[in-house]
């Protein structure tokens, strides 16, 4: 296990184009596994590479809750398809510690990409997991959700816990492996 140091709001990695993986080697292997470690340790659900300092076009997520059994989903070179309709919700980021803000953002989404042996899939979500997969997709083309937010950021703390959290939607609707 390794964890990558976070690169938070304001580091310029965090505003550039990713580059797309031409090839799975060990040094991306374990750029995803410490991307998972790293992700896990921040109790985020989603991180993307350039958090970590890394201009590939990765992104790794897992929405399953403390009690459940991990279940990341992994995204190399992930090209959205497909979008529908709106939600409306609150969003976090590991590079933005300790805020939260609402964020419109479509409430579907289709989506083509590669796992962790290059295996290419189409899968789609809604509700949260549409939301993650469009907040990380976002990292990749060097947008921060801070952009998008209606009104101010807040600070988490602030933040009511019973806001009720969106609990729908947390697992693909479908996964088709090309
Ligand atoms: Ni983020």
């Amino acid at each position: 296990m390794a964890l990558r140091e976070i690169r938070l709001e304001g580091d310029p990695i965090l505003y550039k184009q990713a580059r797309p993986v031409e090839k799975m080697t060990e040094r991306m292997k374990t750029l995803v596994d410490d991307m998972l470690d790293t992700m896990y340790d921040g109790e985020g659900i989603g991180l993307a590479a350039p958090q970590v300092g890394i201009l590939r076009r990765i992104f790794v997520i897992d929405t399953s809750e403390e009690d459940e059994e991990k279940d990341p989903l992994i995204f190399i070179n992930p090209e959205v398809l497909e979008t529908k309709g709106e939600q409306k919700g609150s969003e976090g980021c590991l590079s933005v510690p300790g805020k939260i803000a609402n964020v419109i953002r479509p409430s579907y989404v289709r989506i083509k990409a590669c796992d962790k042996d290059m295996r290419e899939f189409i899968l789609e979500a809604e509700e949260v997991l549409a939301r993650v997969i469009l907040h990380e997709y976002d990292h990749l083309d060097g947008h921060l959700y801070p952009e998008k937010a209606e009104g101010p950021l807040m600070d988490i703390e602030e933040v009511d816990e019973d806001q009720d959290v969106e609990m729908k939607g947390k697992k693909p609707l479908k996964v088709e492996w090309l």
